[in-house]
């Protein structure tokens, strides 16, 4: 449902797709990684012949120069076509190097995740061309969604340039040098250590593809749709479309633009209900007009975030015709949608005031790495979606564009960050060396990528800038700001400040005043008083850390404790208390950020917790030599198991579902008559805990700034632990925790029972440790091993465990807190049922069946 490319769906609904055709170039490369360079290229060699590929997206810099001199890379055998690349690794993309591991990688820290990212990897394929393709009327473009890092491209052995920063999306014109027959392409990418805070992945790691289309035709990123007037009985669509002529004489064309409702599975309605009138231009050699039109939308059916409000949306079919022929057709999906940014209210969508219930997300899929991978991503937003959040910050990178695709038909609001940093560094070898000559086109690019996503509703020029009261941020911060506000005057534009003043100069060059962790410090209200223009929210929050199903005690009385060894952290096993209560020092646990929040209401527009996912890096606090090699942040793990914290959000943001969650689990043979204390996490009006029956005491609802309930004066006793919700009086929902026995068996389910033999689409299977009556053995740590029969492949395991430096791709894996998870492939043209059977040393296997279609 969320797969279908905008083309696609126009021959669903009959419609005719002219010339322009898109292709996926992932399959079938050849790839080989060196840890020293095999080739003595390097970025200042190769930044002569990338600079020229920036002038599209420069306006107030200077354009650059064609390069002079002899290409660097011909004299390499790696772009010759009689190089044997045999030896080398068969990839398909979106693809990640280091993913595979192992961790503990040299020079790598903790904080990048421990794995193999540095080096340069070069990937070479076969591209054929037919002789229409280079009769000399089209234009062929090879379009890169994302590649990790310094990308440089040969094609027949002639350097065509490259794109340094490792989040943009750019294209390279391949008319030129394309030949009938075969051709040999040829990447290189070069990643240096210290690049990043994060794990940055490696490697081509986004989709790439071959567009094919008439010399005369929509420029890249060509379109751009706004509805400035709005009503519930009208809109009006603004269009501006760049169209250019690559050929060598002057072209006549005709643009015209139809645009459709697309139904709730993304299907255009077969009528049209609006038309912008056709324009005709002439388009001499080499030239790029923009035209621009508008049409009226009667009843427009609006874009907004559920649950009051549904994520319609349109599709507008751009026509280029030159005589009687149709030369090019260019989709863009939009959205209708009117937004306040209320200094007063907090944001509005469409008049309604809409609490921003976000959560942060870096841009890895936990053991798949950095591989774009559609299945993973909308298991990781529909996660998050069950957990009643409502919007995304896409800390702190451009995403891949299908991440926006399916936010758009999810209905969430998308902060778009642009960067981590500007000219000052966070790493040695971080975008602080690109800014000075790359941050008009990295962010120009990104902005004409990503504006006609109606999901997009904020963006963000930068992360916690370092010295972030200086001069120079106030510099940088403004000419960002003027950047953002030339190319899309519709939305507001931020940069999220951990260490701010009211009085600095940078809060005050941004529209939207976002917070990182300083509100829960009460800054929102300083901010508010010096800026009673601006709106206020909290663009980053929290940054409470926990491992899984992973309870130590004694547990703090308050609701908000920095870790510590006297209290919710062990060093020696490096797990957090899961009693969801420890912040690292800054931020805080989630029920302070309520607080906040609250003290700040209606004005302080809602909060972007750190973060919605557990991410490859930044291990805080055992980031160190010997250390763990994925967060703690998540609300969720990464193996995509939930953390206790899932409820306690739940609880708060989706409060109209019934639900009691009760923590911790109930299988302590050694705190027998021991404190052992119950939180629950429920909305609610009153709770009453019993174990065995024996009631522990019904509370109600604590007061102003209570988020949880708490039993501390439980004594453990072997058993069942149960807790029931009331509201109004009545039973509303009920948990509960059994003591189990010992593992005899491995309980394994599918979240999807059926996939797509597409050799992309994924199954995520869980397998949980159970005792003979089928409760989960909640310290489980046996080692699972999984065999795959059938048509599919096992791509990678995980437990969520931040410590468990077994490579990704290994078929055994321990349990953690009783769980492991399997992602399995079908094989591309795979039809037919995968067993994917999970063992155990001294229990009873356990199975299931996925089909492949
Ligand atoms: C923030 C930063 C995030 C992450 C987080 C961890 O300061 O913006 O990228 O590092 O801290 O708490």
């Amino acid at each position: 449902m969320f797969a279908l490319a905008p083309l696609a769906l126009l021959a669903l609904a009959g419609l005719a797709s002219a010339e322009r055709v898109r292709t996926s170039l992932n399959d079938g490369w050849r790839f080989a990684r060196f840890t020293t360079n095999p080739d003595s290229l390097s970025y200042s060699v190769l930044q002569p012949w990338m600079m020229p590929l920036a002038n599209d997206f420069i306006v107030t810099g200077t354009k650059y120069p064609a390069p002079s001199g002899t290409a660097p890379g011909p004299n390499i055998s790696y772009v010759q076509a009689s190089f044997n690349d045999n030896a080398w690794q068969q990839v398909d993309l979106p693809h990640d190097w280091a993913i595979a591991g192992p961790f503990g990688a040299p020079g790598i820290s903790g904080g990048m995740g421990r794995l193999p990212t540095n080096g340069v990897g070069w990937y070479r394929k076969t591209l054929t061309a037919t002789a229409d393709d280079v009769d000399g009327t089209k234009s062929i473009f090879l379009d890169v969604d994302g590649s990790m890092s310094y990308t440089a491209v040969w094609l027949n052995g002639n350097l065509l340039g490259g794109w340094p920063w490792g989040y943009a999306s750019w294209r390279l014109d391949l008319t030129k040098h394309l030949r009938a027959g075969n051709n040999t392409l040829a990447i290189r990418l070069d990643n240096p250590v210290e690049n990043s805070r994060w794990y940055p992945g490696a490697g081509i790691y986004r989709n790439l593809w071959i567009v094919k289309v008439d010399k005369a035709h929509v420029a890249q990123f060509g379109t751009y749709i706004t509805t400035p007037a709005v009503s519930t009985t009208s809109a009006t669509v603004n269009l501006v479309v760049q169209v250019e002529n690559l050929g060598t004489a002057t072209r006549q064309v005709d643009v015209t633009t139809t645009i459709y409702p697309l139904d709730a599975a993304g299907i255009p309605a077969t009528a049209p209900v609006a038309t912008i009138k056709t324009t005709t231009a002439s388009l001499p050699a080499g030239a790029k007009l923009s035209l621009n039109g508008s049409a009226t939308i009667a009843n427009p059916r609006l874009w907004g975030p559920p649950p009051t409000q549904t994520p319609n949306l349109y599709l507008a079919v751009t026509t280029l015709t030159s005589g009687t022929t149709a030369i090019d057709t260019y989709t863009t999906r939009f959205g209708i949608r009117t937004i306040t940014y209320s200094p007063t209210q907090g944001l509005l969508l469409n008049s309604e005031r809409i609490p921003i219930r976000g959560t942060c997300n870096h841009h890895d899929l936990g053991a798949l790495g950095a591989a774009y991978n559609h299945a993973a991503t909308v298991r990781q937003l529909t996660t998050l979606v069950a957990m009643g959040t409502n919007a995304l910050r896409t800390s702190h990178n451009p995403p891949a564009p299908e991440l926006l695709d399916l936010a758009d038909t999810l209905g969430l609001l998308v902060l778009d960050e642009a960067f981590d940093c500007w000219s000052t560094s966070k790493t040695k070898n971080d975008y602080h060396l690109l800014f000075p000559a790359w941050h008009e086109p990295d962010l120009r690019s990104f902005l004409r990528r990503d504006r006609n996503h109606p999901s997009v509703v904020f963006w963000s020029i930068g992360n916690e800038i370092p010295d972030q009261g200086s001069a120079l941020a106030a510099r940088e911060g403004a000419a960002l700001t003027a950047i953002v506000r030339q190319e899309d005057s519709t939305r507001q534009v931020t940069t999220a400040m951990n260490a701010a003043s009211e009085k600095d100069a940078l809060p005050g060059t941004v529209d939207i005043i976002g917070l990182n962790y300083q509100g829960e410090y009460g800054s929102y209200a300083a901010f508010h008083d010096k800026f009673p223009g601006k709106m206020v929210m909290g663009s980053e929050t929290a940054s409470c850390i926990s491992s899984r199903g992973t309870y130590l005690f004694p547990v703090s009385t308050s609701n908000n404790a920095r870790y510590s060894a006297a209290g919710g952290a062990d060093a020696t096993t490096k797990y957090i208390s899961a009693y969801e209560l420890g912040n690292p020092g800054w931020g805080g646990s989630a029920d302070a950020v309520f607080v906040a929040q609250e003290r700040g209401s209606p004005w302080v527009a809602g909060e972007f917790v750190w973060t919605g996912f557990d991410y490859l890096g930044e291990p805080t606090p055992y980031g160190g030599n010997g250390g763990a090699r994925s967060s703690y942040f998540g609300i969720v793990d990464l193996a995509g198991f939930k953390k206790d914290r899932f409820w306690l959000y739940q609880a708060r943001w989706k409060g109209e579902q019934a639900m009691v969650h009760l923590l911790p689990h109930w299988t302590w043979p050694e705190r027998t008559g021991q404190v052992t204390p119950v939180h629950v996490f429920s909305a609610a009006d009153e709770v009453e805990v019993l174990v065995n029956g024996v009631s522990q005491g019904r509370k109600k609802k604590g007061g102003a700034g209570v988020y949880r309930f708490r039993w501390d004066e439980v004594k453990y006793a072997a058993g069942e632990v149960v807790a029931v919700g009331y509201k109004g009086g009545k039973e509303w929902a009920r948990d509960v925790r059994r003591t189990a026995g010992r593992a005899t068996g491995l309980g394994v389910s599918v979240e999807r029972a059926v996939i797509d033999g597409d050799g992309r689409d994924l199954a995520f299977v869980t397998v949980e440790v159970v005792d003979e009556k089928g409760v989960v053995v909640p310290r489980a740590n046996n080692t699972v091993t999984f065999e795959v029969a059938g048509p599919g492949k096992l791509v990678a395991t995980d437990n969520g465990d931040p410590t468990d430096m077994t490579a990704f791709p290994s078929a055994s894996r321990k349990a953690f807190s009783g769980l492991v998870l399997a992602i399995v492939k079908a094989d591309k043209g795979g039809r037919g049922q995968i067993t994917v059977t999970a063992k155990a040393e001294g229990v009873k296997q356990g199975q299931v069946v996925i089909t492949a279609k």
